[in-house]
């Protein structure tokens, strides 16, 4: 019978055979499947596993907190952190265009992770026991939809750890290859991966990065986290998180409209809520939240957070609109 507790136990039993004394590397995101898959190799192999997260600056607040501290803690992962924050906001000077910044934020991930990785393999790695494994967290629907050749367009350039360099080679472990996602979940729960993390919502490689809507600066991701965190706490105080897929928070940098708040005229920046429903994200619609859920995301955003007078809704499915605004 499928149980997390024996579905983990295999799954670990296989990485131990599979990977032997050699040493294996892990790009941690802080997403679901890149945690969980890390903890089942870690549990397998214990210290042969290295970690590595690229703090980008792109993530949401306590997101790298989550991973270098919670995560950490709470399976005694050997972690490199690498912050490349003020790499990625040279990177993004003066991109504007959504896929500009796709591939640059693209680009400078496998660059930094490249470093990093030959770091690891040098740090850590010897003839006995080279660094000889690259861990994956591909699903099973990823195995699917990558096998079924279905021909689909390219909307938008998703970027993962890929294309590494000749040099650099690695074989490929996949522990949660069979699992489906909330498979997954159930395993990470019962291999002690902490929950926030666990129920984490879909959040994008490129993060905030397309979430601004024009210019990244280091000013402009501090108003999105702000405003972002506080549509978080609401959504998570009403009691929503399992009822939505996931509510991106766009910043329109490079719209202004007039507002009054006390005596004075204000121009400043619009603050987009993309709440949407979904199955596989695929298709979505847009959610009806409460009212009074919104009422309370827009006063304490526009009261709150410097620099943003107006909080508006997307009511738009997906077709025709994508999830993010970019
Ligand atoms: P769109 O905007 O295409 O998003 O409707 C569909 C789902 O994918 C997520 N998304 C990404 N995930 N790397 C990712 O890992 C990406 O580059 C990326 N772009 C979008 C998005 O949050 C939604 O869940």
């Amino acid at each position: 019978t499928w149980t997390s507790e024996n579905v983990a136990q295999q799954l670990i039993e296989q990485v131990r055979e599979q990977v032997g004394q050699d040493r294996v590397l892990c790009a941690l995101s802080g997403g679901v499947d890149s945690s969980v898959a890390a903890a089942l190799v870690q549990r397998a192999v214990g210290d042969q596993l290295t970690c590595v997260f690229v703090d980008h600056g792109l993530l949401r607040e306590g997101e790298a907190a989550q991973v270098e501290h919670d995560f950490v803690e709470a399976t005694g992962v050997d972690l490199v952190v690498v912050d490349a924050r003020q790499r990625f906001l040279t990177a993004l000077s003066g991109v504007t265009d959504p896929e500009a910044k796709r591939k640059a934020i693209g680009r400078e991930f496998i660059r930094v992770f490249e470093q990093a990785a030959r770091d690891v393999v040098q740090d850590r790695g010897d003839d006995d026991h080279p660094v000889k494994w690259l861990v994956q967290g591909t699903l099973y629907p990823d195995v699917v939809e990558s096998g079924g050749g279905a021909g689909t367009a390219n909307i938008k350039s998703h970027h993962n750890v890929g294309g590494l360099p000749e040099d650099l080679q690695f074989s490929l472990i996949e522990p949660l290859r069979s699992l489906f996602k909330d498979e997954v979940r159930q395993v990470g729960l019962e291999l002690g991966v902490p929950e926030s993390i666990v129920w984490r919502q879909p959040f994008p490689g490129p993060g905030l990065g397309i979430r601004i809507v024009g210019e990244v600066t280091a000013e402009r991701l501090d108003v999105l986290r702000r405003a972002d965190l506080i549509a978080r706490e609401e959504l998570t105080a009403a009691g929503l998180d399992r009822d939505i897929w996931q509510c991106p928070v766009v910043l329109l940098a490079d719209v202004r409209s007039v507002g009054v708040q006390g005596d004075g005229r204000t121009y400043g920046h619009p603050i987009v809520l993309r709440p949407v429903s979904s199955e596989d994200a695929m298709t979505a619609d847009w959610s009806r939240l409460p009212y009074d859920v919104l009422a309370r995301i827009s006063s304490r955003i526009t009261n709150e957070v410097e620099d943003v007078n107006r909080v508006v809704l997307d009511i738009t499915s997906k077709p025709p609109g994508t999830i993010e605004w970019e």
